[in-house]
């Protein structure tokens, strides 16, 4: 399981550097570093709650080594440098407009996957939402997926626990059970995919007002898109209660390939080349 990670202390001489984004502290940019693209999150904040939570990140994706999880190749205290991926996220695949049902139920097979084997070594995601998905250019499509940003991830035996609360992005892919303040629960992993599998079918998340679903205040979800054949998982893992959802991630997984072949899709498949076709 353990990356083969170098562990650095001077700062990389890195080239062509694009910039991605910059937030929270920290700087994030494409570059080139020893002849191989690369994905840089440098630290810029002296703040140490920041620092923390970087340590943090780069700790979790440092024990990680699966196909369907961001590769890290190196990190220092100020610097995490991971494979580049190419391709696109998910939110940018979502924006086109609703994937096909084949392409959906392959998506979310993938991002299962990479669950399984996070939640298998005590990891949760805790952030799991379109942008934290890239949908490689390479294929099969459930072997493209790479789950990123170990950000607000929880590992059971660190001993930082992440409140990154000055981003709390978007509450629609968040468990009501991290809402409130809960961590290290898997399943919570597992709400955010089965939002994930609504937004992919709907081309939206499945309550509007997100914050009042989460607050208790009401249950107007949207119709469940979708072949009804895939109903009963979608709702189990819509569930606000963790113990009525599927109880982990292999089991979900499991359910998927069950629907999948009763509405006659190989998730192994290769898929349409062309984007939400
Ligand atoms: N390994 C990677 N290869 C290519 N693009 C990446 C990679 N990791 C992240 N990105 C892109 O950068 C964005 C920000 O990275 P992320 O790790 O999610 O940081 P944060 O959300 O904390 O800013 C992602 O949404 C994605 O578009
Ligand atoms: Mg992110």
């Amino acid at each position: 399981m353990m990356a083969d990670v170098q562990i650095i202390s001077a700062v990389q001489p890195l080239e062509d550097t694009v910039l991605v984004s910059r937030h929270g502290g920290v700087v994030a940019e494409r570059a080139r570093w020893q002849g191989q693209d690369v994905f840089v999150k440098t630290l810029e904040s002296r703040d140490i709650a920041t620092a923390r939570r970087f340590e943090h990140e780069g700790a979790v994706a440092s024990r990680l080594n699966h196909p369907q999880l961001a590769a890290l190749l190196a990190r220092s205290p100020t610097q995490l440098l991971f494979s580049w991926i190419e391709g696109c996220t998910l939110r940018e695949r979502v924006e086109q407009g609703p994937l096909a049902v084949p392409e959906a139920l392959r998506i979310t097979a993938g991002v299962l996957r990479g669950l399984c084997e996070l939640h298998m070594y005590g990891i949760t995601h805790q952030d799991l939402k379109p942008e934290n998905v890239i949908v490689a250019a390479s294929r099969p499509e459930a072997a493209a997926v790479r789950l990123i940003d170990f950000g607000m991830s929880h590992a059971r035996d660190l001993p930082l626990d992440i409140h990154r609360g000055t981003r709390m992005g978007t509450p629609h892919f968040m468990a009501p059970e991290q809402f409130r303040g809960l961590r290290g629960e898997p399943r919570s992993d597992l709400y955010s995919a089965g939002v994930l599998l609504f937004d992919c079918l709907a081309g939206h998340p499945p309550y509007e007002d997100a914050m009042g679903w989460l607050a208790g205040l009401h249950d107007q979800r949207a119709p469940l898109p979708g072949p009804g054949a895939l109903h009963p998982l979608m709702l189990a893992s819509l569930q606000r209660e963790p113990q009525d959802r599927p109880e982990s991630a292999q089991a979900m997984l499991g359910w998927l390939s069950q629907v999948a072949g009763s509405l006659g899709v190989d998730l192994d498949a290769h898929g349409d080349p062309t984007p939400n076709s």
